[in-house]
């Protein structure tokens, strides 16, 4: 089975999340497809929106965390980094479908979209600091821009979930809309960008992201922490709990 599905219909490439027996948990290979399904849409006149969704009962649980647990030393995780350079430098309009939940990298990713929507009982999650890490591609800089640094702090400070009104009131996503209607939604906001002007959509869209630069800036800075963060032990104890689903010794985290 494909855990990342796309498809290219009436202007719009679909990137489905498609491993839902484990939540949507983001594997390399899963970063690498979508890495390489936003490249190719860059160049590709066919494509003039992409389009997020997650199959089963959730958007995604996030990385997986036994690619964490796994990965080399001292090495982050090349494929995932290349999906979310691809994502922040994507010349397409992006648009992002949340049910359930969306953990991790599965709500960073939304800072780097153009259009969230959300259904009411979708929940976000910043857990970074419950397993010993620091936020990665710049949601230290997106989330305080977004939301405020008050906001953000008790976010990623206190990593508890976000309901989908919070989110909203703060400026994460688009608009919440019932589960019923959700997918029409989005369907109908990219029929609707599909037929905008091209050059005008591409070039609204470049002149929005103009502070790429500076996104690139923060995650290469964030990068260097992240790694240190990873090998610690609060970070090890961590991964370990889940993967042998036990709790976590609070012992580990002084
Ligand atoms: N990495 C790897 N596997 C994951 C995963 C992740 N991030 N999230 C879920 N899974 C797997 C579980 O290990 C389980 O596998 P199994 O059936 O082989 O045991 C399966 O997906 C179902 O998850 P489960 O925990 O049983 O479902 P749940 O409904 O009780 O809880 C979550 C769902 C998302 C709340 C919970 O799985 C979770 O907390 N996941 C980790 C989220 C996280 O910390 N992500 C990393 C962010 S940096």
């Amino acid at each position: 089975m494909e855990h990342i599905k796309t498809h290219i219909a009436d202007g719009v490439l679909h990137i489905v999340l498609n491993r839902p027996d484990k939540k949507n948990a983001l594997t390399r290979s899963m970063y690498q497809m979508m890495a390489d399904a936003i490249v190719d849409a860059n160049d590709n006149n066919a494509i003039r929106v992409i389009r997020f969704s997650g199959e089963g009962d959730c958007f995604t649980a996030g990385n997986d965390i036994s690619d964490f647990a796994n990965r080399e030393e001292g090495q982050h995780v090349p494929e995932t980094a290349a999906f979310m350079r691809a994502l922040t430098d994507c010349k397409r309009p992006v648009v992002a479908q949340v049910h359930g939940l969306a953990v991790g990298i599965g709500t960073t990713l939304l800072l780097h979209c153009d259009f969230v929507y959300a259904e009411p009982n979708a929940k976000f999650v910043l857990p970074f600091i419950n397993l010993g890490l620091v936020p990665e591609y710049a949601s230290s800089y997106l989330l305080p821009k977004i939301a405020g640094h008050i906001k953000a702090s008790a976010w990623l400070m206190l990593g508890e979930p976000i309901t989908s009104q919070e989110a909203h009131d703060f400026g994460m996503l688009t608009a919440i809309v019932s589960s019923d209607t959700l997918a029409a939604t989005v369907d109908e906001v990219c029929a609707k960008l599909t037929a905008k002007p091209a050059f005008a959509l591409l070039h609204t869209k470049a002149l929005l992201k103009s502070e790429n630069e500076k996104i690139h800036q923060v995650m290469n800075e964030e990068f260097d922490i992240f790694l240190d963060a990873m090998n610690s032990t609060a970070a090890q104890e961590a991964f370990d709990a889940f993967l042998n689903k036990r709790q976590i010794n609070p012992e580990k985290f002084k």
